[in-house]
């Protein structure tokens, strides 16, 4: 179901009402890039900046204590949201920053297995790893007969792999990865970079070792990225960046780290950026996530029955009538940055063309690059159907 308040909720993100080039309406179908941000953040980051700047974890006064609490919450209310301990919530920079602290604290521990399907950020890190990377079949899904192939053979230390694609917006089923991951001796990590802003996931329910998601994709700033770690695990991992605020004591030759989370934030965070991911997350549950997940699962629905009437010509990459966006397509002797260039000069629309990080999936689909259409819990039916229509103008044009 759409949702019942789309009005309001349109209302609370300001970046919609400002004028485009074209002077039309601003159509922002680029969310799987990053999403737009409400009100709620921009004041909870503007109130930071305005009235509480201090450094965290260090001052002993006043402003000091007011940024250190927004901070601390924000871990408490991140921990909630996905099902974790506050103990568990590592803030970083982004996804591929948590991406590539586990990469690098599972190097030389074993086998790792992931997919041809990931984006970069969940591809490179594991380059210089024992690394087995899974087919995936014309969906999108992984060869589930591999991954058992593979975790027979033994010595896995881990299975990395994205929740939702980024290319594909193919859902892995996640119980069943971590029942047989785990069934093997590997620890699972999950790129939920994708998904934690349509569905809600409970880490405890889903009893993954590992979850990697950036607050940009759901409606906070950029700069901070989430990493949950089981804490047994986090607690073993070597700490990353050597540097104040992860240390307890040091002397010229000895070191004792701080506990885990904290041993893994070296420096002075994003402190703005975390303060709007807690208001952002408070966004989300207001809305509710099931309320956001029927929509996003309506508009996927309406984006099929959409892309059949008008763009018959189309491949769609992950198949036709897929079950969840995003949607990119391949237009047979076109090139997709011509159409978002067109979109966005001729209509005011702003969407992704090429690869979107994740060439190998495309070359193992053989196709070098797409257009994708990617919504958020902003998003209309007629802002699609504009965005389809406008592609289907564009492709007569330079036909
Ligand atoms: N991985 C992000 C995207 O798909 C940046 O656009």
């Amino acid at each position: 179901m759409i949702l019942a308040n789309i009005k309001e909720i349109r209302a609370q993100f300001p970046i919609l009402q400002r004028a485009t080039p074209t002077g039309k309406p601003l159509i922002y179908l680029d969310s799987a890039a990053t999403s737009l941000k409400p009100q709620c953040v921009i004041n909870a980051v503007t109130d930071v900046l305005t009235n509480r700047t201090a450094n965290i974890h260090r001052s002993v006064h006043f402003l000091g204590d007011e940024a250190t609490e927004l901070y601390e919450n924000t871990r408490d209310i991140t921990a909630a949201f996905i099902g974790a301990e506050p103990n568990e919530i590592v803030f970083l920079r982004n996804t591929t920053e948590a991406l590539n602290l586990v990469a690098k604290a599972f190097a030389g521990k074993g086998r790792i297995i992931s997919s041809i399907g990931e984006h970069h950020s969940n591809y490179l890190p594991w380059q210089s790893h024992d690394i087995h990377r899974l087919g995936l079949d014309v969906n999108g899904d992984i060869d589930w007969l591999e991954l058992e192939q593979e975790l027979s053979k033994g010595d896995v230390a881990l299975v990395s792999l994205t929740h939702a694609s980024n290319v594909t917006g193919f859902m892995l089923d996640l119980k069943k990865l971590v029942n047989m991951s785990h069934a093997a001796g590997a620890k699972v990590m999950i790129d939920g970079a994708q998904s934690l802003p349509h569905i809600k996931i409970d880490v405890t329910e889903i009893n993954c070792d590992f979850l990697a998601f950036s607050g940009h994709k759901l409606g906070a700033p950029s700069g901070v990225g989430v990493l949950f770690g089981k804490a047994e695990l986090l607690e073993e991992m070597g700490y990353w960046l050597h540097g104040g605020s992860t240390v307890e004591s040091v002397t010229e030759h000895s070191v004792e780290a701080k506990s885990a989370p904290w041993k893994f934030e070296a420096g002075t965070p994003a402190i703005e950026s975390v303060v709007g991911l807690q208001a952002a997350l408070s966004f989300l549950l207001e809305i509710g996530m099931d309320n956001i997940e029927s929509h996003f699962q309506s508009l996927s629905k309406f984006t099929n029955v959409c892309l059949n009437e008008n763009l018959p010509m189309v491949n769609v990459i992950g198949g036709q009538n897929k079950q969840q966006g995003p949607f990119s397509l391949t237009i047979p002797g076109v090139s997709p940055h011509i159409i978002a260039r067109g979109l966005s000069d001729r209509y005011g629309i702003c969407l992704r063309s090429g690869f979107h990080c994740a060439q190998p999936l495309h070359s193992f689909y053989n196709v070098p690059a797409s257009i994708r259409l990617s919504f958020w819990l902003y998003n209309t039916e007629n802002e699609i159907e504009q965005a389809i229509k406008g592609i289907a103008n564009l492709i007569n044009l330079v036909r």
